[in-house]
């Protein structure tokens, strides 16, 4: 949202609050973004970091081969992550930690692909946690990005407007545009933007592809 408040300190304050309820406001409403963010992020390769894992509504979707990291800045929203991994018994998922997508602890090329589920416009500077996504990635691998990147216009409008106050209230910008995420790729000049997918509630929530090229 345009002049947010959107310092670490803000976010862990806010996603405090919203642990205990957000897996039941919103596990329906993004169950297609997680879907397709976690079979698109396997398909690229099994070592996979999720920026912002929230409380692991991503988790169940990646298949059993994988070998899912999970970071996220509010430690009670990991919390509830590692309850549902334990409850679970979800042997693909090997770290969950607290920590901030603009400061990545890992090395370089550790992971096939990065997905960001619903968090890059939380994020005060999302080109450099995009450069810090880009830097873990190895060559060839992909950064995945499920958001809310609408128009305004149309059908999609008025769905806008009906799930406007659930969007509001969990911090997502409406402001954000999909060609700032084009423009980081083009800057940087060594990613292709491949796909820009639409998804439920048509299309009001959309996965884009970002493929990393390899090093010549
Ligand atoms: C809307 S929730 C999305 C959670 C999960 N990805 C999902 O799709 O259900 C946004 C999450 O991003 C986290 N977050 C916000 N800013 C962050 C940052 N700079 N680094 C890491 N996580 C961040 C919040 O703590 C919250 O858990």
């Amino acid at each position: 949202m345009a002049g947010m408040n959107n310092s670490p300190e803000h976010q862990s304050r806010v996603y405090r609050h919203w642990a205990p309820i957000y897996d039941r406001v919103y596990r329906g409403l993004l169950r297609d973004g997680h879907r397709t963010t976690a079979t698109l992020a396997a398909a690229a390769g099994p070592d996979i970091l999720e920026v912002g894992v929230g409380t692991g509504l991503v988790l169940p979707h990646y298949p059993a081969h994988c070998r899912v990291t999970g970071i996220d800045l509010s430690e009670h929203m990991i919390a509830k992550a590692r309850e549902k991994v334990e409850r679970k018994g979800f042997a693909h998922v090997k770290a969950l930690r607290v920590m901030n997508a603009q400061h990545l602890d890992f090395a370089d090329d550790s992971f096939d692909a990065v997905c960001l589920p619903f968090v890059v416009t939380l994020i005060p500077e999302p080109e450099r946690a995009l450069d810090e996504c880009a830097r873990v990635l190895r060559p060839g691998g992909e950064i995945i990005i499920a958001s809310k990147l609408g128009d305004g216009r149309g059908i999609q409008g008025r769905i806008e407007e009906a799930v406007a106050p659930l969007v509001h209230k969990v911090g997502w910008s409406s402001a954000f545009r999909i060609s700032r995420i084009g423009e980081w790729a083009r800057h940087r000049g060594d990613f292709d933007l491949l796909e820009i997918r639409p998804v439920f509630p048509n299309g009001f929530f959309k996965v884009i592809r970002l493929k990393q090229r390899a090093r010549s």
